[in-house]
């Protein structure tokens, strides 16, 4: 038997090359080898962009197309709409009696959310997302999460929420493992973090016009002001991009800047070409699938029938397990 592994993302925009690096890249290869479930957390947005609910219709639709562009298959994986899994829901309540207030409160990437939102009013929906999440991960009985570090706290929960629901009423759960990305994380053009609200990432969707402004207008190394100043590529956040798409590249342009005998201007030129060969294929099969808008339905519909089924499963095994099967 082939292992489960469920991993996915919020609808909040499109898909960024960090995405791709970090979490689409992994996939592709998953499928081939796990029962793997992607899913997409609408309600998760929720959580935190409730004011925003109106574009979450528009963001699932992109995040298919993102990941069917990038080789994601629907007929070797199975993609989902939280919203459209009514036993996730179920199991959250279930959940929440197995874990504590102070627990939940002791998450270091919820703090950390709270305090960049600066928000003095949490709601009960957004402190508590983890444990909805571990229903996401337990609704298909997950043996492994591919994700990255900020996630951990997450799956930690999810553990200790499986190992506790297993003691008190006997084997339900499997113990989910992390599989962490390996990769260094992407900077944005910035440097910062790449995210879409930063203004720092350069999306799938970027038209190649858009791609060569965005790489052309990047951050280097701001010490190498002339062509000949000597670079430092380990400070320079267009290396990382050598580095993550185009390690052979990245090992002919090193020494070149180091000594002063390529400027900014050529590396960024060459590197947003380079990344438009990269995006070509990924573009032209995106606007292949975004011409049969009724196939998108139809591989969500999938999905939700696929996801459905495993996760009533998963519910009778929960209700028996708890006596309350009436
Ligand atoms: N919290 C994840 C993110 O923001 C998205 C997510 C929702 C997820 N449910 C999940 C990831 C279950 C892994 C497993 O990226």
């Amino acid at each position: 038997m082939r292992k489960t592994i469920l991993t996915g993302d919020r609808p909040t925009g499109p898909l960024h090359l960090g995405h791709y690096v970090g979490s689409l890249k992994n996939r592709v290869d998953f499928q081939d080898k796990y029962d793997s479930y992607f899913i997409i957390a609408d309600y998760q947005v929720l959580t935190d962009q409730l004011s925003k609910a109106e574009n979450i219709k528009k963001n699932i639709k992109e995040i298919v197309l993102d990941y069917l562009s990038v080789g994601i298959d629907p007929d070797k994986s199975t993609i989902f709409v939280q919203s459209q899994i009514p036993e996730i829901a179920e199991l959250t309540f279930l959940f929440s009696m197995l874990i504590t207030m102070a627990r939940v409160e002791r998450n270091p990437t919820v703090k950390e959310e709270i305090r960049a939102s600066g928000t003095k009013k949490a709601s009960l929906g957004f402190i508590s997302y983890p444990v909805s999440q571990a229903a996401d991960i337990l609704v298909v009985r997950a043996d492994a999460v591919p994700v990255g570090k900020d996630q951990l706290p997450h799956l930690e929960i999810t553990r200790e929420i499986a190992a506790t629901f297993n003691r008190l009423f006997g084997k339900v759960f499997p113990m989910p493992e992390a599989i962490l990305s390996q990769t260094p994380t992407l900077p944005g053009l910035d440097g910062q973090k790449m995210s879409k609200s930063r203004n720092n990432a350069i999306f799938l969707s970027d038209s190649p016009g858009v791609v060569e402004e965005k790489v052309m207008k990047a951050i280097t190394d701001t010490k190498k002001i002339r062509i000949d100043d000597p670079g430092r590529p380990e400070i320079c956040n267009i290396y990382q991009y050598y580095l993550a798409f185009f390690p052979e590249k990245a090992k002919e342009i090193k020494p070149l800047c180091e000594a002063g005998k390529i400027g900014c201007v050529a590396c960024k030129k060459q590197l947003a070409e380079m990344l438009n060969e990269f995006l070509d294929p990924i573009r032209k099969k995106r606007s292949q699938y975004a011409k049969k808008p009724k196939l998108i339905d139809e591989i969500l519909e999938q999905g939700r029938k696929k996801t459905r089924k495993r996760a009533a499963e998963t519910l009778s095994l929960v209700k028996q397990a708890m006596r309350i099967d009436y």
